[in-house]
C-alpha cells in the first residue's frame, strides 16, 4: 500500500484548537472581554458542543492580552475536598503560575487561606508541581476554604493583570453540595475584581442555579451564554477547507451530509468526516461517508446498548419514535397513538431522556441529540 502523504485533518473526542477550530467569532468575543474585566459568566451547552474549545480558545486569548487566568474541570470530583483541592491547584496552576519559582511569594498569597496549604516544588526547577492542604484532626469548612482561594486569587487582579478562572462541569459541584454554589455568589461579592466563568453541560442543574431569583444561588451573577450549534454553512466550509488541508476533495452536498447526519453536534460531525477520510481515494464521497457511519457506529454500539438497556420500555418507545422522525409536541396526537402511552407517561419519559441528555428540543421539533445513536435505532447494524 502506498502511505498516504497528509495527516487526517479531522479531530474529535477533547478540545480543539487553531486550525481545527471553526467560528464562534462572537462567542470568543463575548467570553474574552467578560475575562478581562472582572465579569462573571455562565456558559450553557450540551455535551461535546465544543465548551472546553471555546473556554481554552477565550484563555488563550486572554493571556496574550495580560490576563492571568486558569482553568478547572470538576467533572471528576466527588466531595467538597476535592472541589476544593481542584480549585486550589487550577488557581496555582492558572492565574498564580506566573510566581513559577517564587514559592516564597506564593506561599504568602496562600497563607490567607484558612487551612494550612502544601507546596510541592520540583527539585530539580524549583517550580511548583503540587499543592495539597495540611492535614486537620478538626473537621474543615471546605465551602470556606473555597472562599478563602478565590478571594485570595481576586487580590491578584490588576487593571493591566486581570484574573480570571474557569470552573468547567460546575454543575457537578452543585450536585456534590449545592451549598458550594452559595460559596460561589459570596466569593463573587468578596472578590468583585475576579472573573469567574461557571460552564456544565447538565441544562436543568445549570438553570436551576442560575435562572431562579428567589432559590437560584448564581441568580443575576453574570451574563449567560448559550452555546448553540455551529451553523451549517459555517461548518460545511470548515470540513471543506480541513479536507484540502489533508489533501482530499469534499463536495459542499457530502460536506452538508455529514453535518447532517451528526444533528449538527461539533464532536460527531467532526468525527464522521475523521473516519470517511479514512476511507480510499481522492475524494470523501457518499460511499465514503456511508462506510464511515457503519464504522462509527460499530464503535459505539456497545454503549448505545446499555443505555438502551438501561430505560424503561415507555422511554424505550419514545426514543425510537423520535429516532425515526422529529416531534413538534410530545404531548401531540401522533406521538400518544404510535406508542400507545397515556399523556402523562409520555411526558415523563420525555423529562427522563431530556434530562439523561438523550432528546432536546431542536429549532423546530423534538429529537435525539446523537445522530449516531438515531441511525444505530433505525438501522441495522447488529
Ligand atoms: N469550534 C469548533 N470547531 C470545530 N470542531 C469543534 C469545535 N468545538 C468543538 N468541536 C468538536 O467537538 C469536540 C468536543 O469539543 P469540546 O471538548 O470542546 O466539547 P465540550 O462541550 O467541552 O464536550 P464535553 O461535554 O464532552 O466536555 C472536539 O473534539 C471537536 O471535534
Ligand atoms: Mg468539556
Amino acid at each position: 500500500m502506498e502511505p498516504r502523504r497528509f495527516a487526517n485533518p479531522y479531530r474529535f473526542g477533547s478540545p480543539v484548537a487553531g486550525d481545527h477550530f471553526a467560528d464562534r467569532k462572537q462567542e470568543l468575543t463575548r467570553l474574552a472581554a467578560v475575562m478581562g474585566s472582572g465579569q462573571n459568566l455562565i456558559l450553557i451547552a450540551p455535551r461535546r458542543y465544543g465548551k472546553s474549545s471555546l473556554l481554552l480558545a477565550a484563555m488563550e486569548r486572554t493571556r496574550r492580552a495580560g490576563g492571568r487566568t486558569g482553568r478547572v474541570n470538576l467533572i471528576k470530583c466527588s466531595t467538597p475536598e476535592e472541589v476544593a483541592g481542584a480549585i486550589l491547584l487550577g488557581a496555582v496552576r492558572g492565574p498564580w503560575g506566573w510566581l513559577r519559582g517564587r514559592t516564597a511569594q506564593l506561599a504568602e498569597h496562600l497563607g490567607r487561606v484558612r487551612i494550612g496549604v502544601e507546596i510541592q516544588t520540583d527539585a530539580r526547577t524549583g517550580s511548583v508541581s503540587g499543592v495539597s492542604f495540611a492535614p486537620s484532626l478538626r473537621p474543615v469548612d471546605w465551602r470556606g476554604v473555597i472562599l478563602d482561594v478565590l478571594v485570595a486569587l481576586g487580590r491578584l487582579a490588576s487593571d493591566s493583570h486581570p484574573v480570571s478562572l474557569v470552573l468547567d462541569e460546575f454543575q457537578r459541584a452543585y450536585e456534590i453540595d449545592p451549598g458550594i454554589a452559595d460559596v460561589m455568589k459570596a466569593a463573587v461579592d468578596d472578590a468583585p475584581r475576579l472573573s469567574l466563568i461557571f460552564s456544565g453541560s447538565r441544562r436543568h442543574l445549570m438553570e436551576q442555579m442560575v435562572q431562579d431569583p428567589n432559590h437560584g444561588p448564581l441568580y443575576n451573577v453574570g451574563a449567560k451564554l448559550y452555546l448553540g450549534r455551529i451553523p451549517a454553512a459555517d461548518f460545511s466550509r470548515f470540513l471543506r477547507s480541513r479536507a484540502e488541508a489533508g489533501g482530499k476533495r469534499l463536495s459542499p452536498q457530502v460536506a452538508e451530509r455529514i453535518y447532517q447526519l451528526a444533528l449538527g453536534v461539533p464532536n460527531d460531525v467532526q468525527l464522521l468526516a475523521f473516519w470517511a477520510f479514512e476511507q480510499p481515494g481522492e475524494e470523501i464521497t457518499e460511499a465514503a461517508l456511508a462506510a464511515a457511519l457503519r464504522s462509527a457506529i460499530a464503535d459505539q454500539r456497545q454503549e448505545y446498548q446499555a443505555v438502551w438497556d438501561g430505560l424503561a420500555s415507555s422511554q424505550q418507545r419514545l426514543l425510537k419514535l423520535l429516532a425515526e422522525r422529529p416531534l413538534v409536541s410530545l404531548r401531540g396526537v401522533e406521538a400518544l397513538q404510535r406508542i400507545a402511552l397515556s399523556p402523562t407517561a409520555v411526558a415523563k419519559a420525555g423529562t427522563v431522556l431530556e434530562r439523561s441528555d438523550l432528546i432536546r428540543r431542536g429549532e423546530a421539533a423534538w429529537e435525539l441529540t446523537s445522530g449516531l445513536m438515531a441511525e444505530w435505532l433505525r438501522g441495522d447494524y447488529d
